[in-house]
């Protein structure tokens, strides 16, 4: 079963087989079938609360998440299995064609990925901003939008959908924004989608197919590894033919070639933060995607929502926190005032997981692996970051059903691959980039508009009143 790749990190497989065996203790021996891998008939029940948590918005054959039993499987495949065997490159190839490549079908997409790299003309586009003193997740966004330009015709009028060809249900027919009664049909529709005129540049594609995710999988790398360097006020680096995506990624970052260790560590990481269900960021690439807009806008979106603290952004808070508390001594001290204040702690608690999150589980050991041989400081903060994860579960495990989510780790992770803070987020997107775009793809085959509601609760029939008289 070993992979070719692994040859140099067997010592990371082993410690994944072993947190894999960790995992399996702890929910009682092999993990259960998920209840339900049927088709729904829709319209379908379900308990809805604020912010459509609980809300059933698709059906999805892409991932799968139980967060009572920890489990996390993309197209199937267990996220500890392709941990262990696979690569970023397949795992990205598996979640968008729902299957392992065959030998032929790796080389070729390897081929793909390493020819969308490079890219020049995005990256002069990019520096011609003060990247150096925006924020990361704002650049890799603005990042994505001068890549469409290499990419899109569908900005020419040719392209756009024809507004005879939409079915407009009048908005106002239905009570939209009073108690839901199931109404199925969509807002704007379009019957058929134009097709791409045969006239049209060669180099120009369809902005929302499959050579476009392909493009953002291996770009969003080359976007992020070259703010890092602008940042810096470095130049960016060309990327690397001969190197893996990981350890061309690594490389673009830090400016030498990985050790077989550093490349499996971010190629695990990378495998990691690939997909995961409907989250907030995965929502907001599809919402704007199933507005006929294209991919690339749908993956700005999704770096916009990845961006917040609550998202993305909690593992750069992290390790402001190791920071901040200073040292492993200091952390039950720290943790009950924090508690006290009612401050939640970064890189604990999840939407899902009312477990032990299986990223986390991968991401402790890949953490603390050899650490002892590592500089004072980094040894410092994994003491400091296991003596938080032994208080906070210890306080709250058991009756919020708080743990270690993925955040919790990955920042000391990227901290001991040499990437500064200012980029663990981009990170997750460069990585999450094959889950926006293998569900965008997915949804768009049945596309729907997204169209929820908003119950009103506000006043009717008031009476406009001039200027002078408020
Ligand atoms: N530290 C301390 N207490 C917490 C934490 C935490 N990190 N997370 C939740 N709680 C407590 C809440 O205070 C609340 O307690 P209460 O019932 O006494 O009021 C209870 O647990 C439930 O919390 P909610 O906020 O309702 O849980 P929710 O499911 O809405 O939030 C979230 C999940 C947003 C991830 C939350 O746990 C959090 O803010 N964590 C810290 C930020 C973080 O790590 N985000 C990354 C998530 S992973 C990702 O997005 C990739």
């Amino acid at each position: 079963m070993n992979n070719d790749r692994h040859q140099g990190s067997s010592e990371i497989t082993q410690l994944i087989i072993e947190a894999a065996a960790r995992a399996r203790a702890e929910i009682g021996g092999v993990s259960r079938k998920p209840a339900s891998s049927k088709a729904a008939k829709w319209p379908i029940e379900c308990q809805i609360g604020p912010g459509l948590e609980g809300a059933i918005a698709c059906e999805s054959k892409v991932g799968y998440v139980n967060g009572t039993e920890g489990l996390l499987s993309y197209r199937g495949y267990d996220i500890f299995e392709l941990c262990a065997y696979s690569t970023y490159e397949e795992v990205s190839y598996l979640l968008l064609h729902g299957n392992l490549p065959t030998a032929d079908e790796l080389r070729e997409y390897e081929q793909k990925l390493v020819q969308y790299r490079h890219m020049n003309k995005t990256l002069r586009l990019l520096m011609s901003f003060p990247v150096e003193e925006m924020n990361a997740m704002a650049a890799l966004r603005m990042g994505t939008i001068f890549m469409r330009q290499e990419f899109t015709y569908i900005d020419k009028e040719v392209a756009k959908p024809d507004l005879n060809d939409a079915i407009s249900a009048d908005e106002d027919s239905i009570g939209m924004e009073t108690k839901p009664s199931g109404e199925k049909r969509a807002i704007y529709e379009f019957k058929k989608k134009k097709k791409k005129p045969k006239k049209i540049d060669a180099e120009l594609d369809d902005a929302s197919g499959l050579e476009a995710c392909y493009h953002l999988i291996a770009g969003v790398p080359t976007l992020t590894a070259a703010i890092a360097r602008i940042r810096q006020g470095l130049m960016p680096y060309e990327p690397l033919n001969d190197l893996s995506h990981a350890g061309n990624l690594f490389y673009m970052m830090n400016g030498r070639r990985p050790t077989p260790i550093e490349e499996r560590v971010l190629d695990v990481a990378l495998i990691l933060h690939a997909d995961h269900g409907m989250n907030a960021s995965t929502f907001a690439s599809m919402v704007v995607a199933s507005t006929l807009s294209d991919i690339y806008f749908s993956v700005g979106s999704g770096i916009a929502a990845l961006n917040g603290p609550l998202h993305g952004g909690a593992n750069e808070r992290v390790l402001h926190t190791l920071r901040e508390i200073g040292s492993p001594e200091q952390v039950p001290e720290w943790v009950r005032t924090s508690l006290k204040a009612k401050k939640k702690i970064p890189g604990f608690g999840h939407r899902v997981y009312k477990t032990y999150d299986p990223r986390a589980r991968i991401l402790g050991p890949l953490a603390k692996y050899r650490c002892l041989g590592c500089a004072a400081d980094i040894q410092n903060l994994i003491g400091t970051a296991e003596e938080l994860e032994k208080e906070v579960v210890s306080s709250l495990a058991e009756e919020k059903k708080i743990f270690p989510n993925v955040d919790f780790y990955s920042g000391v992770v990227y901290t001991r691959l040499g990437i500064d803070p200012a980029m663990f987020t981009p990170l997750f997107a460069v990585s999450r980039v094959a889950g926006w775009t293998a569900r965008v793809l997915e949804y768009m085959r049945h596309n729907r508009i997204f169209r929820p509601r908003a119950l009103y609760t506000g006043k009717f029939n008031q009476k406009y009143k001039p200027l002078d008289e408020r």
